[in-house]
């Protein structure tokens, strides 16, 4: 598939919508608009290198990075320093900038690399800022479908110029969520059993293969609730305060509340948490599990009519 023209167009309209995105009061954001406008340019950079399919290069195991990955970092690095040289900033590929400044960026500059190194047009950049150890604005931007998730605190989550809410699904059994599983020691994570026991409960457990948007479609009530092991803070800071602006609850496993340096990450339209959290519970507990249908056993039955 030749996705050169349209993404070259894509592009071209974003670039003029670029300076839309704004809720009805400008002026009630004090972070958004530039960080929007950071976070918009590093997406089009994304782009670029997404039509050209880059190499892919190995981080670890499986954990791929591109140059992709490094040059939106960079871009991001400069803005940010050039409009706040004194803040703290954290970002995945490498940037650690701690200057004894209360505030703290988080930089995600692509979320979702593997879908984005194999033409999955699933990633995005994710950009969070926190002044002494509380989120207070988060922006992420998919820039294939050029949508703009932000939030500050205490002012709402916005989808574009829109409002976003959690969904009012509270019921877990009508809930359609999502999860992710890490590519750092994959081979130790047990989320399996919770994508089993989880898909059994629900309508369905969706894996995008980004943590950020995710999130986001958690706050917007595309999904109803998110979970994920091992996450780190530059995934996690932008989405968790999105969900949060639109409504919904993210805590640990136990339902305590949700720490940026935490492994575990439960995000939903807080209606259905308790629910996710009761099948949390009984699966660390090995209570309940559903058997999972054996390979073997289908095997033999192969050829003769499943009924
Ligand atoms: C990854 C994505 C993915 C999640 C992984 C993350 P990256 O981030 O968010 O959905 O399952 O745990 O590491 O490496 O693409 O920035
Ligand atoms: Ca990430
Ligand atoms: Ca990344």
């Amino acid at each position: 598939m030749d996705r050169g023209p349209h993404l070259q167009q894509h592009l071209a309209e974003s670039r003029l919508r670029n300076n839309t995105f704004m809720p009805s009061n400008p002026n009630s954001f004090e972070f958004i608009p530039a960080i929007a406008e950071i976070a918009r340019e590093a997406g089009a950079l994304l782009l670029k290198y997404f039509q050209a399919r880059v190499k892919i290069e190995y981080k670890g195991d499986v954990d791929l990075v591109t140059e992709a990955d490094r040059k939106s970092e960079a871009l991001i690095l400069e803005r940010i320093c050039s409009q706040w040289p004194k803040h703290n900033v954290m970002g995945e590929e490498g940037t650690r900038i701690e200057s004894g400044s209360d505030y703290r960026w988080y930089v995600d500059p692509l979320d979702g690399t593997t879908n984005f190194a194999h033409g999955f047009p699933v990633f995005c950049v994710s950009l969070a800022l926190e002044f002494k150890g509380k989120r207070i604005a988060g922006v992420v931007y998919d820039p294939t479908r050029d949508e703009l998730f932000a939030a500050e605190q205490g002012r709402g989550a916005y989808l574009n110029d829109r409002r976003i809410h959690v969904s009012v699904v509270g019921n877990l059994a009508e809930s359609l969520v999502a999860t992710g599983f890490p590519s750092h020691k994959r081979h130790k994570n047990p989320n399996i059993f919770f994508y089993h026991q989880i898909t059994l409960r629900t309508h369905g457990v969706r894996r995008a293969g980004s943590a950020a948007l995710d999130l986001c479609s958690v706050a917007c009530g595309r999904f109803d609730a998110f979970w994920e092991f091992n996450l780190n803070p530059w995934d996690t800071a932008a989405g968790v305060l999105i969900v949060e602006e639109a409504g919904g609850q993210v805590t640990d496993f136990n339902g305590a509340p949700f720490n940026i340096n935490s492994r575990e990450t439960l995000a939903s339209n807080a209606l259905v948490h308790e629910a996710m959290l009761a099948e949390f519970d009984a699966i660390f507990k090995g209570k309940g599990l559903e058997e999972l249908p054996s390979p073997v056993e289908y095997a033999k039955s192969r050829g003769k009519a499943i009924k």
